[in-house]
C-alpha cells in the first residue's frame, strides 16, 4: 500500500518532466530561429508537402553537405555572386546559422565588347596603363571579408561575353582577397559554381575542381596561382609584362600545392616543339634548338615526335639538343582527310608533359635571337597577338595538366577552329589570354615593298618564318618572292639571318636541311614563272650560288 502514493508521485514527476520537455520543445520551436537543429535548407519539394510537421525534414544541398564534411564545419559565411534570381535552396539559406552576403558590383557597360578587351593592335612602345583597357567594375573588396565560401552563377553566354568574364573575375578577386593575407598566408576558402555553366577554365583550373555533380561545381583554388591571374590585365588591351613581375614566382616559390607547403622545388620549365606526320620540319627543329642553345638558355628542350620520324633522324635531333618523347598524333575530328592541317591537334599533347610546371611551346619555323628564359614568369596562356582578337599559337606559355588535356580533347569534338588549325581551336578555348610583346613573335610578314627591305629588328627576341621556309629555298634566295600567294613573306636580310644559324651548325646536322629533288624542282619552276611574268623585284635574275642546289644551271 505504501507504494501507491510513491507510484502516484512518480507519475506526477514523470508527467511534469514530460510536459516540461514538451513545453520546452514547443517554445524552442516556436520562438527561436536560433534553434539547435540546422534547419537551413528546404527544397521546393519540402514546401509542397503539407503533411510535414515539426521538425521540418531538412534537405541540405549535396554541395553544402560535402563542404561540411570536407571542412568539419557547418557554419559558413557565404558570398553570393550573381545569384539573385536564386534557386530555392539558396534562397532558404537565409537563416542565422549561415551568414549570407550579397556581393554588389556594377555590371560592366553593355557597350563594351570583346574586341575592346582584345584589340588587334596596341601601342607597345608607351608605358602600359590600366586605362588602356575598358573598365570592368569590381566589388568593394574590403566590404567582403572572412568569407568561407563564394557561391556564384556563371552566365551561360558564349566564350567572348564580357559579363561572363566579369563574374569570373569578381569571384577570383573575392577568393584571393579572403584567402590570402598580405604575406600570402593561406586561409581555406572554397567556391561553388551553380547553374548550367561551368567557370572559365582560363581562370579556374580543372586541377582545383574537387567536386562536380549536375549543375554544381566545387573548386578549392590554388590561390597563389589565382592571384597571378588577377594581377593580369583584364584583356590583351594592355601588355602583360608589369603585372607578371608583380606576381612573380608566387606559386612556384612554395610549390604548386594549395596548402601552405613551404617545401619549395626548383621550377621545372622547358621549351617544347612538336614534329608529326612527316620529316619536312626536322631541319627547322634542329636550327631552332641551335638558336635556343646559342641564346644561353638554361631550360630543357623537349621534342614530341610521332612515328613518322626515323631512328637516324631521332639520333640527330638528340644531338641537336632535344630530349625526345614519342607521342601518338591527334587528328582534328573536323578536318577533311588528307588535308595539310588534319593532324595539327597533335600540339595539344604538350599539356600531358606534367613533369614540367610550365612550357613555352615554339613552332619549328622559329629562330631565337635573344634569351627568353625570363618569360617563364607569365601564366598560361600568354602569347603574342596575331590579327583580330586572337593570339598567334606559334609561341605561347602553357601549364601542363592532365585534366586540361582531357578537357581540350573533349572540346575538339564540339569546337570548330576558325582556320582548321590548332591556333583557331586554342583561341576558342583560351579566349582570355595575356599579351606578350610582338617582339617575341616577330612575324616575317610584310605588306609593303619598303618593309620587305627591313633589317632584322634589333629588339626581336624570336623570328617566326612565315611562308616558304628558309630551308625550302636557296641560301642566297628567298623563294617567297616568286610565288604570288607568298608575296607578303619575302625579306632578303631576315632570310640571310636564318642561314647564319645554319652556318654555325655541325655538318652532320646541316645535312637535314638539304634540298630534296622535289624542293629544287619547285623553286626552279616558280622562278621560271616569275621570270616570264617579269616580276618587278627582279629576284629571278639573281645568280644563285647555294651549294645545296642539285644542279648548277640557274633556272
Ligand atoms: C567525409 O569525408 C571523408 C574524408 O574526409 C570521406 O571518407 C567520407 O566518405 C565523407 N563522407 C561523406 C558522407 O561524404
Ligand atoms: C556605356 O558606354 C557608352 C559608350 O562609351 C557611354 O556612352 C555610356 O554612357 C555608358 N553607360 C554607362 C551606364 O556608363
Ligand atoms: C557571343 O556573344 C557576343 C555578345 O554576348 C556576341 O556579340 C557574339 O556575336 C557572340 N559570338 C558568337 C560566336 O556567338
Ligand atoms: C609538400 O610538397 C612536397 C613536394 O612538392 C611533397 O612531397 C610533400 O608531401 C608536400 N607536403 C604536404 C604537407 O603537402
Ligand atoms: C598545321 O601544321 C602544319 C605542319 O605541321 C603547318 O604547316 C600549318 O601551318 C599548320 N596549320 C595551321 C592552320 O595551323
Ligand atoms: C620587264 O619590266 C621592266 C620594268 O620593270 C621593263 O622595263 C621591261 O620592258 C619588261 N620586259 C618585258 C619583256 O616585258
Amino acid at each position: 500500500m505504501g507504494s501507491k502514493p510513491s507510484h502516484t508521485k512518480l507519475k506526477l514527476v514523470t508527467i511534469s518532466i514530460v510536459s516540461f520537455f514538451i513545453a520546452f520543445i514547443y517554445l524552442s520551436i516556436s520562438h527561436s530561429p536560433k534553434r539547435h537543429e540546422t534547419l537551413i535548407f528546404h527544397t521546393l519539394k519540402d514546401h509542397k508537402q503539407p503533411t510535414q510537421i515539426f521538425p521540418r525534414h531538412v534537405i541540405k544541398p549535396k554541395w553544402y553537405k560535402y563542404l561540411e564534411n570536407k571542412t568539419k564545419n557547418s557554419k559558413f559565411k557565404i558570398g553570393l555572386v550573381n545569384v539573385h534570381e536564386t534557386p530555392i535552396e539558396v534562397k532558404d539559406l537565409h537563416d542565422k546559422e549561415v551568414d549570407l552576403v550579397n556581393v554588389h558590383f556594377r555590371r560592366v557597360n553593355k557597350s563594351v565588347i570583346w574586341k575592346d578587351l582584345f584589340p588587334e593592335w596596341i601601342n607597345e612602345n608607351v608605358p602600359q596603363k590600366s586605362s588602356q583597357c575598358p573598365e570592368i567594375p569590381m566589388p568593394e573588396l574590403k566590404d567582403y571579408v572572412d568569407l568561407d565560401v563564394v557561391l556564384a552563377r556563371v552566365p551561360c553566354e558564349n566564350a567572348t561575353n564580357v559579363f561572363r568574364l566579369q563574374v569570373n573575375l569578381v569571384v577570383a578577386n573575392l577568393l584571393v582577397k579572403n584567402g590570402l593575407d598580405s604575406n600570402d598566408i593561406y586561409r581555406e576558402i572554397y567556391v561553388v559554381f551553380i547553374g548550367p555553366c561551368s567557370p572559365m577554365l582560363e581562370i579556374f583550373r580543372c586541377d582545383d575542381q574537387i567536386w562536380h555533380e549536375g549543375n554544381v561545381w566545387i573548386y578549392k583554388p590554388d590561390l597563389r596561382r589565382l592571384k597571378q591571374k588577377i594581377l593580369m590585365p583584364v584583356g590583351s588591351c594592355q601588355l602583360a609584362t608589369p603585372f607578371a613581375v608583380q606576381g612573380r614566382e608566387v606559386w612556384r616559390k612554395y610549390g604548386s600545392s594549395s596548402t601552405s607547403n613551404k617545401s619549395a622545388h626548383k621550377p621545372r620549365e622547358a621549351y617544347v616543339t612538336v614534329l608529326h606526320s612527316s620529316e619536312s620540319y626536322v631541319c627547322g627543329a634542329i636550327s631552332l634548338a641551335q638558336s635556343i642553345i646559342l641564346s644561353k638558355s638554361t631550360k630543357d628542350l623537349i621534342l614530341l615526335v610521332d612515328n613518322s620520324i626515323s631512328q637516324e633522324t631521332l639520333h640527330s635531333l638528340k644531338l641537336a639538343g632535344w630530349k625526345i618523347k614519342i607521342i601518338e598524333r591527334i587528328r582534328n575530328p573536323h578536318a577533311k582527310r588528307g588535308t595539310y592541317n588534319e593532324w595539327n591537334y597533335s600540339k595539344l599533347r604538350i599539356w600531358q608533359l606534367t613533369e614540367y610546371d610550365k612550357l613555352i611551346f615554339v613552332d619549328a619555323d622559329f629562330l631565337f635571337f635573344k634569351n627568353l628564359d625570363h618569360f617563364f614568369v607569365f601564366p598560361q596562356l600568354s602569347a603574342a597577338g596575331n590579327c583580330r582578337h586572337v593570339f598567334n599559337s606559334g609561341i605561347m606559355i602553357i601549364e601542363p595538366s592532365e585534366c586540361t588535356f582531357k578537357t581540350l580533347m573533349e572540346k575538339t569534338l564540339s569546337v570548330v577552329s576558325y582556320n582548321g588549325g590548332d591556333q583557331g581551336f586554342l583561341n576558342e578555348v583560351f579566349s582570355w589570354w595575356h599579351r606578350w610583346p610582338a617582339k617575341l613573335n616577330f612575324l616575317k610578314n610584310f605588306q609593303t615593298d619598303e618593309s620587305r627591305k627591313y633589317e632584322y629588328p634589333k629588339d626581336a627576341y624570336a623570328m617566326h618564318y612565315l611562308g616558304l621556309k628558309p630551308w625550302m629555298c636557296y641560301k642566297d634566295y628567298d623563294c617567297n618572292w616568286d610565288v604570288l600567294e607568298y608575296r607578303d613573306f619575302p625579306n632578303d636580310l631576315i632570310h640571310a639571318k636564318w642561314w647564319q644559324v645554319y652556318d654555325s651548325m655541325p655538318e652532320e646536322l646541316q645535312k637535314f636541311c638539304d634540298l630534296t629533288p622535289e624542293m629544287d624542282t619547285r623553286i626552279r619552276l616558280e622562278r621560271q614563272k616569275a621570270k616570264i611574268s617579269n616580276f618587278s623585284d627582279a629576284h629571278w635574275k639573281i645568280q644563285v650560288k647555294d651549294p645545296r642546289r642539285l644542279s648548277d644551271s640557274d633556272i
